[in-house]
């Protein structure tokens, strides 16, 4: 393992898997936090509350510059691991197909450009998905769509593309 010690969390826009990241993430004790605008919006919805992250250590870095200076980081060799959980179907597709037009769909294209690797906690990768919505639980039914930009991503270079609690963690086992 390298010297490099740090790990970039990303949290985008997602109500599926947030509570379950945001429990993994708070074990860890060198991780620096990137939210798309959805996510920093939906951590709202879901209660959560950034200063107490700030409290616990963990630097934020929200969307608001539009070249996502932040990505620079990936260049001082501080990040051993991107991860991006939960990822929204939309960052799904976004990173399919290479864009790169928000801080977390550019942290994770820099990420590949730099051969960091990445994990990516998925929320659409079955027909049916039960979902919790602030208030309660839904059933959602993912178009054809997501579960082909899910199954697309999968074949990039350097990244786990995980869609449980389980397998993410198993991914992760392996970066700590
Ligand atoms: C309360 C709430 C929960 C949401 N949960 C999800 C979700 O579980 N999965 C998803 O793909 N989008 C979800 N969305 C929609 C995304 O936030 C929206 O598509 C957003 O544009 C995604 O932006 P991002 O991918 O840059 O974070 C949710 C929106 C709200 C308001």
């Amino acid at each position: 393992m390298s010297d490099i010690k740090r790990i970039a969390w990303c949290i985008t826009g997602s109500g599926h898997y947030l509570k379950e990241s945001i429990e993994i993430m708070l074990t860890l004790n060198n991780v620096d936090l990137f939210l798309s605008k959805a996510g920093e919006e939906v951590l709202k919805w879901y209660d959560y509350d950034l200063d107490e992250f700030k409290s616990k250590g963990i630097k934020i870095f929200k969307d608001v510059t539009k070249s996502s200076a932040p990505v620079s980081l990936l260049y001082e060799n501080i990040y051993k691991l991107v991860i991006v959980s939960p990822t929204t179907s939309n960052t799904v597709a976004q990173m399919a197909y290479g864009f790169s037009d928000n801080l977390v769909t550019n942290m994770f294209a820099q990420a590949g450009k730099c051969k960091i690797h990445s994990i990516v906690f998925a929320c659409d990768t079955e027909p049916t998905v039960i979902t919790q919505a602030p208030k309660k639980s839904v059933t959602l039914y993912p178009r054809l769509i997501e579960l082909e930009n899910y199954d697309k991503l999968k074949s990039f270079k350097d990244v786990d593309v995980v869609d449980s609690v389980n397998s993410f963690k198993e991914a992760l086992d392996k970066w700590i």
